[in-house]
Formats: structure tokens, sequence, C-alpha cells
């Protein structure tokens, strides 16, 4: 079943992110297919919110240890492969914690994909230890990214983390 997008343009970004964590829960317990679910969260994620540049998963590789390789995304064509420990989604995945990024000029090592991007955040998905993936958003704007973000881009993965 598709998810109907809804106008967000009153909402607050709290209300805003409360309405597609529900919407996700409603895609996941619709479909248990990864590769379809991460698609349309990527795209729900995309067609939401105005100020993301780019979102979307990379994926640890199970044939290759330490390696994320790109899954389902929105945006402009991106990097395929990042180890564990470069650019900003490895450094998440070493050190299994969201990294929020003002300035990505800034954060040393990071992997340019798009050069519009000027802000980051990417949260890991984590299961039974270990880093399954993770979520990256790019925004074209400068410290676009808070606690109100990463409190619930947390809660959105946590729900994704048992199809993993
Ligand atoms: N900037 C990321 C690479 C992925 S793209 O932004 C889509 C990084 O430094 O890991």
């Amino acid at each position: 079943m598709a998810i109907q997008l809804t106008e967000t343009k009153d909402l607050t970004r709290q209300e805003t992110y409360e309405l597609v964590i529900t919407q996700v829960k409603h895609l996941v317990s619709d479909e248990s297919n990864l590769v379809a679910n991460l698609a349309n969260v990527s795209s729900l994620l995309k067609n939401t919110f105005e100020d993301y540049l780019w979102v979307g998963f990379y994926v640890a590789d199970p044939d290759s240890p330490e390696e994320l390789v790109l899954g389902p995304f929105q945006g402009r064509p991106a990097c395929t492969r990042i180890k564990f420990g470069k650019g900003v989604c490895g450094t998440s995945a070493s050190l299994k914690q969201t990294i929020i990024v003002d300035d990505v000029d800034q954060f040393p090592g990071h992997i340019v994909c798009d050069s519009l991007s000027k802000s980051e955040i990417v949260v890991p998905i984590i299961f039974n230890g270990n880093v399954r993936a993770v979520l990256d958003v790019d925004s074209d704007r400068l410290s676009n990214f808070n606690q109100t973000d990463s409190r619930y881009l947390e809660e959105l993965v946590n729900i994704l983390t048992p199809l993993f």
C-alpha cells in the first residue's frame, strides 16, 4: 500500500517528524521487504522536508567487512562505497553514534558527493550490536540539523532496525 504525502507547511518540524514516523510505521507494517521499505522511507523524507538535499541509506556490505555500500536514496547520484572510519558515514558506523555536521567543509575527511551539500546528519542502524546501515541526510543549508532531527531520525531508524 502506498503512503499519501501530507501537506506539512503549517506544521512545526517536530509535528512533521511525528507524522513521518506514523507513516513509516504504516509502511513497515504493510511490507517486510527491506529494499522496498528503505526506498519508500527515502522518498517520504526527501519529499516531506524541503531542506533535505539528499537522503538515503548506506548498507553494510556482507561481502566486504567494514564497508558501506550505497542503498536506496533520493537525490543526485552518490559515491557507492565508504569504508568504516571514512567520511561522516564511515565515522558514524565506526563510532556507532549519530553525527551532526554543521559545516561539511570543517569535517576532516568529509566525502563530497554533491558540492551543494553544506551540512549533514548520519544516524547508524545497529542490530545485535552490529552496524547494519546508516541513514545519511544532507542539506544545502549550513547548520540545518539539531537535536530534534537526531531524536526523530533515531526513532525512525529504530522502526527499521528489525528489518535488517
Ligand atoms: N558526505 C558523506 C558521503 C555520502 S554523501 O553525502 C551522499 C560522507 O562524508 O560520508
